[in-house]
């Protein structure tokens, strides 16, 4: 993890009461901490960081194999939806590059939750001073950090039951390593301060929670207060695998989210509802095509419904 990150990270854990991270470092390479622990200066809880990755998130450390999002097929199905067009694939999208062209360049902060392999991360890398990807899934960010240290990423594309080719990812000249980081943590408590982050992004994510409205609290209170913008897309494939239904957000008749998920998002944050405010202005709506490839001869295809907000 790069060094300059720690000074910007709280204890997830102490939340909402917000106390730094004291930083042991064990062996660092060229401003990397590869070896180290962050230690909350309240209530001591010690996070560590192995091979270069933090694990910020205080949750149970659930077995890492039940999580679809852990297994070597899922990684690669995600490493072709985000860098397929990099492979020079007919079949891949350019839905990363329309997520990234929402966005204004600014300083500071970014944040990619839930953002897996990490393309839009290194989309917000040429935009700011620092993204950071966030993701539950240690598999993903382990290869996420391969590309931004080596600049390429070998791995398996599935043709058909155990038929596979080898296909290399190589990061462009232009993208900006080293103002790219990626930690394990949870989006539903960030280990960052309140008002500290310029902008924010939640790709496919908040149906895949088991708290949304947590998910866009905690977005709420890292955004600046004053010149932050806010990226909100999905498909609201609301399901009791992710979340119990009185947590969905819509995909209801009836209770206080009845409705679609993206009207009832719009109105939370418009109207700065229970830990929502300042209220946001909602500024553009629409949809993305985004595609999933589980083998050569099968492709999900998903209508990612956008938000942009800015305050
Ligand atoms: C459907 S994928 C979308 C990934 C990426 N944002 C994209 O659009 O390609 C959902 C992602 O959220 C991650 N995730 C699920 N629960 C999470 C949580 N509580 N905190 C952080 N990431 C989470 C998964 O590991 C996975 O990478």
């Amino acid at each position: 993890m790069k060094q300059h990150l720690a000074d910007r990270l709280i204890c997830p854990v102490c939340l909402p009461r917000e106390h730094g991270l004291q930083v042991d470092i064990r062996l660092a390479e060229d401003g990397d901490i590869v070896d180290g622990t962050l230690t909350c200066c309240h209530c001591d809880r010690r996070f560590p960081i192995r091979d270069g990755i933090a694990f910020l998130d205080p949750g149970q450390q659930e077995d890492r194999r039940a999580n679809r999002y852990e297994q070597e097929e899922v990684v690669s199905s995600y490493l072709w939806s985000h860098y397929g067009d990099l492979l020079g694939d007919e079949q891949a999208t350019d839905a990363y590059q329309q997520w990234a062209g929402l966005m204004e360049p600014h300083g500071g902060l970014a944040l990619d939750l839930g953002g897996a392999v990490g393309r839009f991360t290194f989309e917000m890398g040429c935009k700011c001073d620092l993204a950071v990807g966030i993701d539950k899934s240690l598999a993903f960010i382990q290869a996420a950090r391969r590309l931004m240290l080596e600049g390429e990423l070998r791995f398996t594309l599935k043709d058909e039951g155990l038929l596979g080719h080898e296909v290399v990812i190589r990061r462009p000249a232009q993208w900006r390593p080293e103002r790219v980081e990626f930690i394990v943590a949870d989006a539903q408590r960030l280990p960052f301060a309140a008002a500290t982050v310029a902008s924010v992004a939640s790709l496919n994510l908040v149906d895949k929670l088991p708290k949304p409205y947590a998910h866009l609290q905690e977005i709420n209170r890292v955004a600046a207060i004053a010149e932050s913008q806010l990226l909100l897309s999905d498909p609201f494939s609301w399901s009791t695998e992710a979340a119990e239904i009185d947590q969905w957000l819509g995909g209801k008749e009836d209770g206080p989210y009845a409705g679609k998920g993206m009207d009832n998002i719009e109105a939370l944050l418009r109207h700065g509802h229970e830990g929502l405010s300042p209220g946001w202005q909602v500024t553009q709506r629409d949809h993305v095509w985004w595609k999933i490839r589980t083998h050569s001869n099968h492709y999900e295809l998903i209508r990612s419904c956008f938000l942009k907000a800015a305050r």
